[in-house]
């Protein structure tokens, strides 16, 4: 048997394990993303079947965060869709800052730190444009918290550097040069080079935390949010874990604060009647967001 194919009853026994551990359920018919993703991490761990796998995992943690973290799809840009960063800058911020004065963020599921980098940098740049209207960082007042499943992910947030082709996705030249600081691959050439790279601004980085979580998993520890992002994931859960995690987003938001998920992810749809109430959807054209009751 080559790592290339996976038995039916192995398929079923790889999702179930994944959406135990991870929540991600993979559905009928993505038997080529399990063989696809695992492919390299077979032939490295010398496994032939997908039984094997399942096996080895038992024992082996490492090799089991090593699947998941294969499975997971980390895909992002900067300012991804644009009108959530819009809407954040023209009304919620005016009004949460209209009502209190603490503005803490959460980018929940920030893979490779693009959501959270972007966040950051449309805060500052608010500040640019009304100085003082946000508390100072060291007040404590004003944070961004980024979490993730994957290490690996946030081991490039954390790092806060990225390749010329990442930051061609969505940054303006204005504002990479303005909270970015090149980190040239060679020396000897004044020209910008396919090969630099492009390191997030420490004054960006220190309004960003990582740290890395599972949604399945408790997160009130982390206190109580005006804003959360959480865009681009739910899609990737079962029915009632969705259900589950906006049931505790909405406990981790404080009164009036704002949700934003992702451009494919409508919350009217995801929810049963009874729960939409937790929810007052805001029509943003283009856009909504929501705001908790
Ligand atoms: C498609 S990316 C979305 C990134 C970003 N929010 C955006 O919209 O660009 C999905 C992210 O969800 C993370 N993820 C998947 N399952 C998760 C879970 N159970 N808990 C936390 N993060 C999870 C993945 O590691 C990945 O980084």
């Amino acid at each position: 048997m080559s790592s290339l194919s996976i038995l039916p009853h192995e398929y079923q026994r790889f999702c179930d394990f994944l959406q135990r551990s991870s929540g991600i359920r993979l559905g009928a018919g993505n038997e080529y993303l399990v063989v696809s993703r695992l492919q390299s991490l077979m032939v490295d761990q010398r496994l032939v079947t997908y039984d094997q796998l399942l096996n080895a995992m038992e024992q082996n943690q490492n090799l089991l965060l090593a699947v998941v973290e294969a499975m997971t799809t980390g895909e992002t840009e900067w300012f991804r869709d644009e009108h959530p960063y819009r809407i954040l800058r023209e009304l919620i911020l005016p009004d949460l800052l209209a009502r209190r004065q603490s503005v803490h963020v959460w980018s929940a599921a920030c893979s490779t730190g693009q959501e959270p980098y972007s966040l950051a940098i449309e805060l500052m740049e608010y500040q640019r444009r009304f100085p003082g209207s946000l508390p100072p960082r060291s007040t404590g007042l004003l944070s961004v918290l980024a979490t993730d499943l994957s290490e690996a992910a946030l081991s490039t947030a954390r790092q806060g550097t990225y390749s010329q082709l990442s930051i061609r996705r969505g940054l303006s030249a204005d504002l990479l040069h303005r909270y970015f600081q090149i980190m040239p691959a060679g020396l000897g050439s004044n020209q910008v080079s396919t090969h630099d790279r492009w390191r997030v601004n420490e004054d960006v980085r220190k309004l960003v935390t990582f740290e890395r979580h599972n949604l399945q998993r408790p997160f009130d520890e982390f206190g109580k949010f005006d804003v959360i992002f959480c865009r681009n994931v739910l899609i990737y859960f079962s029915a009632d874990l969705q259900y589950d995690v906006l049931r505790r987003l909405h406990a981790s938001l404080k009164p009036n604060g704002y949700l934003m998920v992702g451009a494919s992810e409508n919350l009217l749809s995801i929810l049963p009647l009874q729960a939409r109430e937790w929810f007052e959807s805001v029509q943003c054209f283009p856009g909504v967001v929501y705001r908790a009751r």
